[in-house]
């Protein structure tokens, strides 16, 4: 049995650090750990103090996929009724930003998880792939659309068909990753991104996030009628009069939150 938590929340400020934490499975993704992520996703989304979420993976993985051992003898029915995989969406449901820091291999729900964060950063011994084929699955965690949308549709394809893994250069160069770090400097360059946006305003971030999201998931027409109304809507803040008025008054901006 494991006795540690299969998530550990370490609190920093407005930072929160979730570290999976199953290192002697290289963090596969059991319910029980899928359970507590979310669980530490929505406590975060939901206090007002946390501003950003970096997910990270303890020992030399970020996470090696679903855990294999749990679905082996699983029927389509158990599938869908335990909702396994089904209630990973609240993961990409988080309305903070959170920053995947992807230390080791990030490998069937590992990658998936990894692409439902909204910044991407790379240890240079991180490896990324849809080894699923090689199981007799496919991708069932949003791998099929949003490594298509990450890499184009070809290179999605080959990765998908073959399940290759590629390089944390390789995913950077074709634009999967934001950028390669030492590993390191991994967690620091996570929590220097983390800073940067936690000093923004947040109902603005919260709003972008809303609407960047809504370019890989709508039309072009719904994606700008978001974005129309979600700048409409920050005209209600106190943000945006104190972020103008010391534009105009050139000083720093102190932001509220509201
Ligand atoms: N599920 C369950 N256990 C896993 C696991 C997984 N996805 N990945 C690794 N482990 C376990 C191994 O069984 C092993 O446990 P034991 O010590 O008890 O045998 C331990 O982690 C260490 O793994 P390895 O000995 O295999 O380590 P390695 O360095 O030789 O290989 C690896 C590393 C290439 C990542 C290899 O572990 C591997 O191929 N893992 C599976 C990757 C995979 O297929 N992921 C997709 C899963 S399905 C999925 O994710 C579906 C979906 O879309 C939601």
């Amino acid at each position: 049995m494991n006795e540690e938590p299969l998530v550990i929340n370490s609190i920093e400020g407005p930072i929160a650090i979730l570290t999976l934490n199953r290192p002697q499975a290289l963090n596969a993704l059991s319910p029980a750990l899928i359970d507590d992520l979310i669980r530490h996703l929505e406590a975060c989304d939901a206090d007002e103090n946390i501003r950003v979420i970096i997910i990270t993976g303890a020992g030399r993985a970020f996470a090696a996929g679903a855990d294999i051992k749990a679905m082996a003898n699983a029927t389509p029915i158990d599938m869908l009724t335990s909702g396994m995989i089904a209630r990973w969406a609240r993961i990409a449901a988080v309305r903070k930003p959170v920053i995947a820091a992807v230390n080791g291999y990030a490998l069937g729900g590992g990658c998936e998880l990894a692409m439902m964060c909204d910044i991407i950063l790379a240890s240079e011994t991180a490896q990324f792939g849809q080894p699923e084929i090689n199981l007799g699955i496919i991708p069932g965690a949003g791998g099929t659309q949003r490594l298509t949308r990450a890499l184009g549709p070809y290179r999605a394809m080959e990765l998908v068909l073959t399940g290759a893994t590629i390089s944390a250069q390789e995913a950077m160069a074709h634009g999967l990753v934001n950028r390669v770090c030492p590993p390191e400097s991994l967690l620091d360059e996570a929590r220097r991104i983390a800073q940067t946006i936690a000093a923004k305003p947040p109902l603005a971030v919260q709003l972008a996030k809303e609407a960047v999201r809504a370019a890989a998931e709508t039309t072009v027409r719904e994606g700008l009628a978001i974005e129309l109304r979600n700048f409409y809507l920050l005209f209600a803040s106190a943000d945006q009069k104190e972020g103008m008025q010391a534009f105009i008054e050139k000083r720093p901006p102190q932001f509220s939150g509201r």
